[in-house]
């Protein structure tokens, strides 16, 4: 599903470069889900943006799908994120004049969506749904809390089923009980939608609910459960 190999980022900076990622690689079985932990600063969202096609790595290859992301063009890397990939931001982004629902269908927007609005409509209600959301559907983003918020960023980022949902600390601004079930959502989520989750987080509690940990380290992965 998803095939790192010898990837490094380099940030050329005003003074010495900053090597972030350095001949890092990874391997992740479709459907597995995984956490990557590491202190601030270690590069967890430089990461992230490489793997969401965001940025360009200064070497080596990323494979999504079979296929190699770091060498399409713009244009081709703007499809396959709308297609295929699916994120979860610290900052949710949620549009503040848009409803929960409208906000779920916001992706549609951007173009090449090949299924009716009435199917995907049915879809991000049922999504919402399962967030237990059902009875929010109308309301704007000021009228719902945090945890609410979160849950219809999450909601957005699986409209498009996508292959890989990328979630960079996605608890980091809620309090621990609300984290914990979001961590439980993230995982039933996983098993129903067969899609492959990977998340960044500082939380080690969060990071241990996921199938299979790895700490970023001096740039590289080292596996711990
Ligand atoms: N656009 C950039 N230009 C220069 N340096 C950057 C840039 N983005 C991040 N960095 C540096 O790269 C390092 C890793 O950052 P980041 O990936 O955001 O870490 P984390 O998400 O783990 O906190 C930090 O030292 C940061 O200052
Ligand atoms: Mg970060």
């Amino acid at each position: 599903m998803l095939k790192i190999q010898n990837l490094r980022k380099v940030y050329q900076g005003p003074g010495e470069d900053i090597v972030v990622l350095n001949d890092l690689d990874l391997e992740v079985q479709a459907g597995d889900s995984v956490a990557i932990t590491g202190p601030s600063g270690s590069g967890k969202t430089t990461l992230l943006n490489l793997l969401g096609t965001l940025d360009t790595p200064s070497s080596g290859s990323i494979e999504i799908a079979d296929q190699e992301v770091s060498s399409m063009s713009e244009e081709d890397r703007a499809g396959f994120r709308n297609r295929s990939l699916g994120f979860v931001f610290q900052q949710h982004f949620l549009l503040p004049q848009c409803t929960a629902l409208e906000n779920v269908l916001m992706p549609r927007l951007a173009g090449d969506w090949e299924e009716s609005e009435d199917v995907t409509r049915e879809r991000a209600t049922s999504l919402l749904g399962e967030l237990n959301l059902g009875d929010r559907v109308e309301h704007m983003p000021y009228q719902l809390s945090g945890g609410e918020r979160l849950r219809v960023a999450v909601a957005r980022a699986l409209i498009n089923q996508p292959k890989l949902v990328l979630a960079d600390e996605p608890t980091g601004s809620l309090d621990p009980a609300m984290a914990e079930k979001v961590a439980d959502l993230f995982s039933t989520l996983n098993e129903s939608s067969k899609a492959t989750f990977l998340m960044v987080t500082h939380n080690v509690e969060m990071a241990n609910r996921m199938g299979t940990v790895y700490a970023l380290e001096s740039g590289r992965l080292e596996k711990k459960g």
